[in-house]
């Protein structure tokens, strides 16, 4: 029987990525994210490439019944999952006054409790099954505050220190969980937080999704507890620990770039 693997966020960037790379490894797959039409097409052509079992989900993962919801339909199907993937995600780019406040609510809701509430709602059937890997999508902005991207920063810490702990919890229970780290990535992110003005994306060296998603697929197959994609990004997170905290957040502030409040 093949494997199979829930992914959020399938749409587009690291999640399409990593949809392709487990197609590849002849792993069947439930896609969810809020475009059906993509969806459609990433099933067909994966299907037609791999030979695999592709069952896509559209659904607005910041809806508070939405983890229910995808769970529900994956019992009904009579899939056992193998792999959790949370990757689906935003971020919001400025000063946290002028924000609006209803994404800010939509982002918590996506990234921190649609995330927590899949995990617990499909962990415990991995646990029963002896086997299964989660991959809880964080990012480097887990390991410091983030003055301009105040929320988002705060979110993926939480991303980073749940996975964390229930990494140690599930030792010993055949279920591994990763918290893949990466830094900047080119995908649909920046635009979907509003970062072309930041400092954040400009002239540097962006990682692929494609890279980012392969070196994240094999941490998690290896059961890494955190994986920091890049050299850079993982000596950044390093001398992040050493300095004091009124450096970081200077740091911080400079590297995404000043936007004076209107
Ligand atoms: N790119 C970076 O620089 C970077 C760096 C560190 C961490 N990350 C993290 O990586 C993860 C993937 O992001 P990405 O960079 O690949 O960006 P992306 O290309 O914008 O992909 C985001 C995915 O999440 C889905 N999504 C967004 N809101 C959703 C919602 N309300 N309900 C269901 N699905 C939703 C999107 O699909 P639909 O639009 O079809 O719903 C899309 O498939 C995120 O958790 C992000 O925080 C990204």
């Amino acid at each position: 029987m093949n494997r199979t693997a829930v992914i959020t966020g399938a749409s587009s960037g690291i999640g399409l990525e990593l949809a392709g790379l487990m197609a590849f490894d002849r792993i069947d797959l439930v896609l969810a994210s809020r475009n059906r039409e993509k969806l459609e097409t990433i099933r067909d052509n994966l299907t037609k490439k791999y030979g695999i079992k592709v069952k896509i989900i559209q659904i607005d993962l910041s809806d508070e019944a939405s983890p229910d919801k995808l769970f529900d339909e994956v019992k009904k199907s009579g899939l056992q999952i193998d792999y959790l993937i949370n990757n689906a995600g935003f971020g919001d780019y400025g000063f946290f006054i002028d924000s609006d406040p209803d994404k800010l609510s939509r982002m918590i809701d996506l990234n921190i409790k649609t995330l927590t509430r899949l995990t617990r709602l499909f962990a415990p059937l991995m646990v029963l099954q002896g086997r299964g890997a989660i991959m809880n999508v964080a990012s480097t902005a887990a390991f410091q505050p983030g003055p301009l991207m105040a929320v988002y920063y705060a979110t993926k810490a939480y991303v980073l220190s749940f996975s964390q702990a229930l990494a140690k919890e599930l030792e010993g229970s055949g279920v591994t969980v990763t918290a893949l780290c990466p830094g900047a990535t080119d995908t649909g992110f920046k635009s979907a937080a509003n970062l072309e003005g930041s400092k954040l994306f400009a002239g540097k060296r962006i990682a692929s999704a494609l890279d980012v998603a392969r070196y994240g697929y094999k941490a998690m197959l290896k059961g890494k507890r955190i994986a920091v994609h890049g050299i850079i990004n993982s000596l950044l997170v390093f001398s992040v620990r050493l300095m004091p905290s009124s450096l970081v957040t200077d740091f911080v502030m400079k590297i995404q770039g000043r936007r004076k409040a209107e």
